[in-house]
C-alpha cells in the first residue's frame, strides 16, 4: 500500500497524542502532518511534533480558504478536537469535502449508543454522552458529535467513526487508602449505578493510537463505524477487581439503584436542560442523565450492541494486536506507574 498522508487536528491533546505515538511508529505507511491553532503555534508540544519529523501547518480552522489549500491532496484527515470545538467541525466536513479527502475520522472516540436521546437524533450509529469529570469540561460534546455525522452523510464525504467506549483512566474507583487518588481525575469515585452489572466497553488511552493506525489503513473500515476497545467489564467486576488487587475493601455508594430511578433522573434533567438551554450545568447535568441511562440501564455500551447498530468490530478486524487489559492497567496503577491523563499521557 502506498504510504498515506495524515493529517492530524488535536495532536497535541490525549486522543489525538495517542494517535500521533501510534502513527509515528509506522513512518513506512505514513507520513503525518498536524493542524495547529495560531494561538498555539509556539507551544513546546508543537515544537516537539515539529522535532519528531511532524509537518506543521498553522491554520485558523475557521478560514476555509486556506484550509482547502492544506487539506488538499490529504489521504486522511482525523480530528481529535475537545468537546468546546466539536461545532467547529461541520465547517470541516464542508472543507474535507472540497480539498477530495479521501476519508475523515471525525472527534468521535466515545461510547456506543443509538442516535438521539435528548441530543438530537439520526444515523445508522452513533454514541451517547460522555461524562464523569465536569472539571475537565471534554463531555459537553455528544449532541454535535452527531451534528457532523450528519453533515458528513449529507455532503458525502467518505468517513470512518471510530468509537472507544471509557477510557481505563477514567473507569477505576478510587480506595479507602487514597492510594490511587493520584491519578483519579474525580476523588473519591465509589458510585455503582444501577446496580452495576451492565457490561461497558473500555480503552485504555494508550491503546486508541494502535487502534486507529490498524483501522486507517484497512479499505474495509471506510464509511464504516468501527468499536474498538481493550476490555468488557460491568462496575461491580471493576470494583471486584481493585479489591482483589488492591487488597482493600471498598465502601461502595450505591446511587440510583433502579433503572426507574436512573430514567426519573433523566427526564427531569432533560426537561431542565431544555428549559435552560444556556445554562452549562443545566445542559451538564442532562447529558450526565442521558449517560448514565445509555450506559447502566440500557446497557448500550456494548460490542454486540455495537455490532447491532452496524459498527465493525476493530478486535475481529485485528485479533493480532492485543490491547492492554484493564488489570493490567490496575497492576501499573498500583505500583504507582499510573498517571493523570494529561496531553502529555504515555509519551
Ligand atoms: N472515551 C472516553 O472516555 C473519552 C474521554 C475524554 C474525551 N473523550 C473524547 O475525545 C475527544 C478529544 O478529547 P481529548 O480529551 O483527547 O482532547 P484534549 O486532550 O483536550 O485535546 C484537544 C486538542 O484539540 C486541539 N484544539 C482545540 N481547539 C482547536 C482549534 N480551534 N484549532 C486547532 N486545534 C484545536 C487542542 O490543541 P491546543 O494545543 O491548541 O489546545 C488539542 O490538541 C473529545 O471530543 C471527547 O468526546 C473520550
Amino acid at each position: 500500500m502506498a504510504k498515506q498522508r495524515v493529517l492530524i487536528l488535536g495532536a497535541t491533546g490525549r486522543t489525538g497524542g495517542s494517535i500521533l505515538n501510534a502513527l509515528l511508529q509506522d513512518t513506512d505507511s505514513f507520513d503525518l502532518e498536524a493542524l495547529v491553532r495560531p494561538a498555539s503555534a509556539e507551544k513546546p508540544a508543537v515544537k516537539d511534533l515539529a522535532a519528531q519529523g511532524v509537518k506543521i501547518h498553522v491554520v485558523d480552522i475557521s478560514g476555509a480558504k486556506e484550509l482547502v489549500r492544506v487539506l488538499m491532496g490529504v489521504d486522511v484527515f482525523i480530528s481529535a478536537i475537545d468537546a468546546m470545538g466539536q461545532a467547529a467541525q461541520l465547517q470541516l466536513v464542508r472543507v474535507a469535502k472540497e480539498a477530495g479527502v479521501k476519508r475523515f475520522v471525525p472527534c468521535a472516540f466515545i461510547t456506543v449508543a443509538p442516535p438521539g436521546g435528548s441530543h438530537g437524533s439520526a444515523g445508522q450509529c452513533a454514541f451517547p454522552i460522555y461524562l464523569e469529570l465536569f472539571q475537565t469540561l471534554i463531555m459537553l460534546d455528544g449532541a454535535q458529535k452527531e451534528e457532523v455525522y450528519r453533515e458528513i452523510w449529507k455532503h458525502f464525504v467518505p468517513y470512518t467513526i471510530i468509537d472507544v467506549g471509557f477510557w481505563y483512566q477514567l473507569s477505576f474507583p478510587t480506595l479507602p487508602s487514597g492510594h490511587v487518588d493520584y491519578a483519579a481525575l474525580v476523588k473519591p469515585k465509589v458510585e455503582i449505578h444501577a446496580g452495576g452489572s451492565a457490561p461497558t466497553m473500555l480503552t485504555d488511552l494508550r491503546d486508541i493510537g494502535a487502534f486507529v493506525a490498524r483501522i486507517i489503513k484497512d479499505p474495509l473500515t471506510l464509511n464504516k463505524c468501527v468499536a474498538a476497545y481493550g476490555d468488557v467489564l460491568s462496575e461491580n467486576e471493576i470494583f471486584a477487581m481493585m479489591e482483589e488487587m488492591a487488597d482493600e475493601k471498598i465502601e461502595r455508594k450505591y446511587a440510583r439503584i433502579t433503572a426507574d430511578e436512573i430514567d426519573a433522573k433523566r427526564l427531569q434533567a432533560t426537561a431542565s436542560a431544555r428549559a435552560a438551554p444556556n445554562d452549562p450545568m443545566a445542559q451538564l447535568r442532562g447529558f450526565i442523565a442521558d449517560y448514565e441511562n445509555s450506559k447502566y440501564v440500557r446497557g448500550d455500551n456494548t460490542p454486540a450492541y455495537a455490532k447491532y447498530l452496524g459498527y465493525l468490530d476493530a478486535r475481529e478486524l485485528y485479533p493480532e494486536f492485543r490491547p492492554r487489559t484493564f488489570r493490567v492497567f490496575v497492576a501499573e496503577l498500583l505500583e504507582g506507574k499510573g498517571e493523570m491523563p494529561s496531553n502529555s499521557y504515555g509519551r
